[in-house]
């Protein structure tokens, strides 16, 4: 067999051929290799899922050693720049840029279910004045599963696209209603008017006394790009959780909510409040070199530096960079830009980041950008999981369509006592 892969066992001689299929092995082929008939059979160990593919996609592609990234095909750097998110985000749940009807109709549809009921202002009237907004947002996603029981339904195609409108209808909502509640303000209900981010922005920053707000045209533009390049990235961890909880058949809010909390943590969207933690901390480009030995005395993280993936310039870094310079234009340079950029220098001039392929991650200079637009630290993963619901639901979509899915539940290596027994 030519695409193949000999595996000989030296515990018993036996010589076993494994099919090589589309760069991969299944593991599963490893269960026939064995010393005894009572064995288990060969189990693969791979904490943290480091070279494992859980599933087959057509959504999003990473060529990590040469910083492609790509959405059903396109690269990132053209959809970013010829393209609105609500585009995007049609073209990663159906597979295709939407036609003119088509987009019309689903802008409709997202536009036309982004109020929420009534009482979920009670869960956010219900969180203390300090909640962080992310907490919030976790909390209210999965409230929603609630108001919708029928959301249950996920094989039924009518009833999963609706939850796809609400969802992606109603998380700029709720993430504004989180930030008006830290701020003590009147939430702003949706206005169908607006396009996506102009309506995000006018529920984020409209006084309550006035109804004549208008978002900034460059920086409305500027979060559309943001949140085009942050809608999906493949098996991250945020997309594992909606994978492994949706292949319970959970409800997707249920299931969206996961993958909110596991966006939540600091080595994934939380990374983008570290950084401007870090460079706040660090306040002078003379600063510099102390934080980078720190670093490389294992002593602390360059946060929005390196990726499981990327072993180069992450491209929606270089893309964020370049938006950076139109935002500050209309904003003011922000001032930590400066270390950043001396942190990027050095860093990438040091043995110790070359070595280990370590380079700016989208979380980088996100934050610089949101910051000079006025939103506060803590709303900064939140400004990170409105777009990647589109991605989430993409990937949802995907496993619960793919007859080889089953209900996620890896091994084990168990390391505990044998049998034993209570004392009497
Ligand atoms: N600063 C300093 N050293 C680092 C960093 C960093 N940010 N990231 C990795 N390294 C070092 C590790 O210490 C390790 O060194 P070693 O080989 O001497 O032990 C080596 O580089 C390899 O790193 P791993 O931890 O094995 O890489 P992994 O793929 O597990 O982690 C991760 C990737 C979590 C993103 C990591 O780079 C990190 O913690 N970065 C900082 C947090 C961050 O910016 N997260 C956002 C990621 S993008 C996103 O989720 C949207």
């Amino acid at each position: 067999m030519a695409d193949s892969l000999t595996v000989r066992d030296n515990r018993t001689g036996k010589e076993y051929e494994i099919p090589i299929s589309e760069g991969a092995i299944r593991s599963a082929e490893f269960r026939n290799i064995k010393v005894s008939a009572e064995d288990f059979g060969l189990l693969a160990y791979d904490p943290a899922f480091m070279n494992t593919a859980s599933c087959k996609s057509k959504i999003t592609f990473i060529d990590g050693d040469k910083g492609i990234l790509r959405y059903r095909g396109y690269p990132i750097e053209e959809l970013a720049e010829r393209r609105k998110y609500l585009e995007v985000a049609y073209l990663l749940i159906y597979g295709e840029l939407p036609s003119t009807t088509e987009l019309r109709d689903w802008t409709h549809n997202i536009t036309y279910h982004t109020m929420v009921h009534e009482n979920i202002k009670k869960f956010f009237d219900g969180f203390h004045y300090d909640a962080h907004p992310m907490g919030m947002l976790v909390t209210t996603i999965a409230a929603l599963s609630t108001f919708y029981p029928n959301a249950k339904n996920i094989f039924d195609e009518k009833t999963r696209e609706l939850q796809i409108y609400r969802l992606i209808g109603k998380i700029p909502t709720l993430a504004a209603f989180a930030y008006r509640h830290s701020q003590g303000m009147a939430y702003i209900y949706p206005n169908n008017e607006l396009n996506y981010a102009e309506n995000f922005l006018t529920m984020m920053y409209r006084p309550p006394s006035t109804s004549t707000y208008e978002p900034n045209p460059v920086l409305a533009k500027a979060l559309d790009v943001l949140f085009i390049l942050h809608a999906d990235h493949e098996q991250n961890c945020s997309s594992t959780a909606m994978r492994t909880v949706g292949s319970s058949h959970a409800d997707p809010y249920s299931a969206a909510a996961a993958a909110c909390a596991a966006l939540y943590g600091p080595l994934h969207g939380g990374a983008n409040e570290e950084v401007l933690k870090m460079l706040e901390e660090i306040g002078t480009k003379e600063k510099v070199p102390e934080i980078i030995r720190q670093v490389k005395a294992g002593d602390r993280l360059l946060m929005g530096f390196g990726h499981r993936v990327y072993k180069n310039y992450d491209p929606r870094a270089k893309i964020i960079k370049k938006i950076a310079e139109e935002v500050f234009e209309v904003t003011g340079r922000n001032r930590l830009l400066d270390i950043a950029l001396e942190l990027e220098k050095v860093a990438l001039s040091d043995e110790y980041f070359i070595k280990r392929k370590l380079y700016p991650n989208v979380d980088f200079y996100s934050g610089l950008i949101y910051q000079a637009m006025g939103f506060p630290m803590d709303i900064f993963t939140v400004l990170f999981a409105i777009p990647r619901m589109s991605g989430w639901l993409a990937q949802w979509k995907e496993l619960l369509q793919d007859p080889e899915q089953k209900i996620s539940r890896p091994r084990q290596i168990y390391e505990g006592y044998p049998e034993r027994h209570v004392p009497p």
